[in-house]
């Protein structure tokens, strides 16, 4: 997820990028970069770290003539956060700049046919890849357009780009799929952006573009083509009310709020390049040149450490490799004894929490081979160890994690598939349906989100002033019970406990009582007639209960309490409804207490103290 504006107007182009480049900075900020017009050529100035290492760089230079210019502040999916990483990037031959915030999938294979073209490369982004593809287009006859949209008909994946010509000066291209990207209408100027804040001190005046849409803007003028047959497409103009505050979070009212709602993208983004449709299996290009470990040993803290519990059985079945999961803080004071068979994979958001960084040298010091799952690019993890997969949720920025966990569980589960598959241990018809199910999840998920919300609404002001609450849950669902529990403690502030269902007995149920109530996670799967036996346990202590559970089970007999029915998903992929659920629990649980949802208190979103 990364930042994009371009501006062709009246005043000067750069201070107003850098403006709208601070609005955008939530969006990613491991590098920025800005193009501008100047002597008849473009000139392109980049800079690693926070934007303030670009506002430093630009600062003694005459930047106050041009009056068209575009800029990036970036999250990087390919490539370290270095400046020659940064965008925006410059075709082979000069003539062309690009900005771009997405994925490129197939970017490897167009690489490829550049390279024997004789193209060479300066960084390792896709993004440098599109922007020659675009230069290989161009050629007698054809408008920049025309090998704008000839280029990106070529491209899989997601983007939103903004691009300029050498030899078209005034004029910014730009073009959408599945990435935010919208232009700004104003009077003599015009601008494009991945987000409302860019640009809205200039204007309120908003054109929303859609997926397979080019668009070609002047000072005076906008036009929108559509990308198959550049066809001219008519668009309306909205007028935005919203004030600063609001519009930084896309509408919604926290952070939180957006993130949860991100995660389809999260999700998709998460699979792309790694689930091959055709074959229908998982092929996830990091682990394509490294033996599926003997053993695997998880290392986490918080959140992350729930996803190593959720995945342990899918790595166990699929994978076939015997799996335990950790507390880094734990882990890393204990004298573990590890085999050179036994790989570690630690599993971290922010690749900066301090257990998991001292659980990650302890075992590469012992010898053993150490993977990381991280989303944060070129973080402290990610670069120590031997091998590292991205989670590519795109920066998160509440306290409290949500799209992180999922996209973790996805990789996870890409994980799982991949190694089955290399190995054999995964039948073709799991492989099947785990692949299929996997690939609806994203659109499932989508049309599931808003009514989610309002049922978890409704359960969090009948149960939030409970003076505390049990989550449980058995198999996969365990370790989302706990997660459950540890949302509603840093959000809500409630005390609560995640339990695995067939503990209840063994003292926890001695809490039972009419104030009291159990959220039971209990989806349609092999274990439901368990759960639900505890569940009865707990209704015949008079205990509340809340249960999130499937169609079929619609109907069950509560003497006090909830179904909360969510569609069912293939098997062991339930957690994938089931996670959105808790999560939206927790936060309308904490807005309707008053909380501050982003920022709880005592909490920070990276713990690099021990
Ligand atoms: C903090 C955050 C949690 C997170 C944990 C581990 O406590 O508030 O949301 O799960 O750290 O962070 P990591 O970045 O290593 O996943």
């Amino acid at each position: 997820m990364c930042g994009i504006i371009a501006y062709a107007g009246h005043r000067p182009a750069v201070p107003l990028v850098l403006e709208g480049l601070r609005r955008l900075e939530y969006r990613g900020y491991d590098s920025s970069g800005v193009c501008f017009e100047q002597g008849g050529d473009l000139c392109v100035i980049r800079a690693s770290g926070k934007l303030q290492e670009l506002e430093d760089k630009l600062s003694g230079m005459q930047i106050f003539l041009a009056t068209t210019g575009m800029g990036h502040t970036r999250w990087a999916t390919h490539g370290a956060p270095t400046e020659s990483n940064a965008h925006p990037h410059r075709s082979f031959r000069g003539g062309l700049c690009l900005v771009h915030n997405g994925i490129i999938e197939n970017y490897q294979e167009c690489k490829n046919e550049l390279l024997r073209k004789g193209v060479s490369f300066q960084s390792e982004t896709d993004t440098e890849v599109l922007v020659n593809c675009v230069e290989d287009e161009c050629g007698p006859g054809l408008s920049n357009l025309e090998a704008f949209a000839r280029a990106l008909s070529k491209a899989q994946g997601a983007y939103a780009v903004a691009m300029m010509a050498r030899d078209e000066p005034g004029t910014i291209y730009a073009a959408r799929q599945s990435a935010p990207l919208l232009l700004g209408i104003g009077t003599g100027e015009n601008f494009v952006a991945s987000d409302i804040p860019a640009f809205l001190s200039y204007t309120r005046d908003v054109v929303f573009l859609e997926d397979g849409e080019i668009v070609r803007m002047t000072a005076s003028s906008w036009e929108v083509f559509s990308l198959e047959d550049l066809r001219p497409v008519s668009k309306n103009i909205q007028r935005i009310e919203w004030d600063m505050q609001a519009a930084q979070k896309g509408g919604y009212k926290h952070f939180m709020l957006k993130e949860i709602f991100e995660q389809p993208r999260a999700l998709a983004d998460c699979m792309a390049g790694r689930l091959d449709s055709r074959r229908m299996e998982a092929n996830v290009p990091e682990l394509m040149d490294a033996e599926p470990p003997e053993r695997l040993r998880i290392v986490a803290c918080g959140t992350s450490y729930h996803a190593g519990l959720w995945a342990m059985p899918l790595l166990e079945e699929w994978a076939g490799i015997p799996c335990t999961v950790e507390i880094a803080s734990e882990f890393r004071y204990r004298k573990p004894l590890l085999s050179r068979d036994e790989a570690v994979l630690v599993i971290s958001q922010s690749g900066e929490t301090a257990d998991t960084i001292a659980a990650l040298r302890i075992a590469r010091a012992g010898g053993a081979r150490v993977l990381a799952l991280c989303n944060v690019l070129g973080s402290s993890i990610a670069r120590e160890a031997d091998l590292v997969l991205y989670t590519q949720a795109g920066p998160e920025i509440s306290v409290a994690s949500t799209k992180a966990l999922s996209t973790q569980m996805m990789a996870l589960t890409l994980m799982a598939l991949h190694w089955g598959r290399v190995r054999g241990s995964v039948n073709e018809d799991t492989r099947h349906k785990a692949v299929s199910a996997l690939l609806a999840l994203p659109d499932q998920l989508q049309s599931l989100l808003p009514g989610l919300q309002s049922e978890a609404r409704s359960l969090a002001q009948r149960y939030a002033h409970a003076k505390g609450m049990f989550f449980l849950g058995r198999g996969q669902s365990y370790p989302l019970a706990l997660e459950g529990a540890l949302k509603v403690k840093e959000l809500a502030y409630i005390h609560a406990e995640g339990y695995a269902s067939g503990e209840m007995k063994h003292g926890p149920i001695a809490l039972i009582e009419p104030d009291f109530p159990s959220f039971f996670l209990a989806p349609h799967d092999a274990l439901f007639a368990k759960t639900k036996s505890n569940l009865e346990e707990v209704c015949a202590r008079s205990g509340p209960v809340i249960v999130l559970t499937n169609p079929q089970r619609q109907g069950m007999e509560l003497r006090d309490g909830t179904q909360w029915i969510l569609p069912e998903a293939w098997g062991p992929l339930a957690g994938f409804f089931l996670l959105p659920a808790l999560q939206l629990f927790s936060y309308e649980a904490a807005s309707s207490l008053g909380k501050d949802v982003d920022q709880p208190r005592n909490l920070a979103k990276s713990v690099t103290v021990e």
